[in-house]
C-alpha cells in the first residue's frame, strides 16, 4: 500500500507542483475580491448574518487570479493523460471549466452527486438537489478508467452530515465514491483545496496516498485533526 502522506498548511500556488496520479478537489465557489472564499469572510461566519452576500460579492478577476496558476501548477502535478474532478458552483461552473481549459485541462465529462439537498437560498433561486463536479484531463495520453464501461456519471449516495466544522465540509460517502471511480489502490490523490481533508481521508480509507494543501490555519487543524484520527483507527 503506498503510504506517501502529506499536508501543507500553504497557499497551493506557492507550494504545487506536487507529484501525484489524480486530483480531487473542491475550490471555492466564489472569491472576493480580496481573493477569500465566498461566506468565509467574517471570523464568526458560523453565524448568520455574518456572511458575505453570496454571489453578489463574488469578483470573477480575483477568481481567475485564484484559479488560472492553481489549475496551471495541478496540470504539471500529474502525468500526461492524468485525471481531475474538481467540483464547482452551478453559478460559477462556467469560469471554473474555462480556467481549467486555458491552462490546458481537456473536459471529459461533469459527474453529478445526488443524495442531499436543501431549501432554495431565496425566493429567486432553485432548492439544490444535485452538486456537480468537472471531470478533466491532462492531454497526452489516455487513462482508461472504466474499461467495463458500466460506470456512469451519476453518483447517488445519502450525504452524510456533520462531519467537520468546516463550512463546505463534503461527505465522506461521495468522497469515497470517487477516489474509487477515480483512482487505483497505490496511487497518490492530491487536493490543493484540501479544507478539512475530506478527500485526504478518504483516499486513507481506501489505501491511497495523498497530499493536500489548505491556505486557512484554522481548516488545515481540523485537516489535521481528522487525518491524525483517520490514521489511528
Ligand atoms: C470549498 S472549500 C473545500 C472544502 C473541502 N472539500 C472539505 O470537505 O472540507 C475550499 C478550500 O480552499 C481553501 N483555499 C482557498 N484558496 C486557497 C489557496 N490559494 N491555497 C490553498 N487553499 C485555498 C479555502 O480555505 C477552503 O478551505
Amino acid at each position: 500500500m503506498n503510504t506517501r502522506i502529506a499536508l501543507h498548511r500553504a497557499d497551493c500556488r506557492e507550494v504545487l507542483p506536487a507529484e501525484a496520479d489524480v486530483i480531487i478537489t473542491d475550490p471555492p465557489y466564489g472569491v472576493t475580491k480580496h481573493g477569500e472564499m465566498l461566506g468565509q469572510i467574517a471570523p464568526n461566519y458560523k453565524e448568520k448574518g455574518t456572511h458575505t452576500r453570496g454571489y453578489a460579492d463574488h469578483d470573477p478577476q480575483a477568481f481567475s487570479d485564484l484559479l488560472r496558476p492553481a489549475f496551471d501548477l495541478m496540470l504539471r502535478s500529474v502525468p500526461k493523460g492524468g485525471l481531475m474532478l474538481a467540483w464547482c458552483g452551478n453559478r460559477t461552473l462556467a469560469q471554473m471549466v474555462s480556467h481549467a481549459e486555458y491552462t490546458g485541462w481537456q473536459m471529459l465529462d461533469l459527474v453529478v452527486f445526488t443524495g442531499g439537498g436543501s431549501w432554495a437560498k431565496s425566493k429567486s433561486m432553485l432548492a439544490p438537489r444535485h452538486e456537480t463536479a468537472a471531470l478533466m484531463r491532462r492531454p497526452g495520453s489516455i487513462r482508461n478508467f472504466n474499461t467495463d464501461r458500466t460506470k456512469t456519471n451519476h453518483i447517488h449516495l445519502p450525504k452524510t452530515r456533520g462531519e467537520s466544522d468546516h463550512p463546505t465540509t463534503k461527505p465522506q460517502t461521495w468522497m469515497r465514491a470517487a477516489v474509487e471511480a477515480f483512482t487505483e489502490p497505490g496511487e497518490v490523490v492530491l487536493d490543493p483545496f484540501a479544507g478539512s481533508g475530506s478527500t485526504l481521508i478518504a483516499a486513507h480509507a481506501l489505501g491511497r496516498g495523498f497530499v493536500g494543501v489548505e491556505r486557512d490555519t484554522e481548516f488545515a487543524s481540523i485537516a489535521a485533526r481528522r487525518i491524525g484520527e483517520a490514521l489511528r483507527r
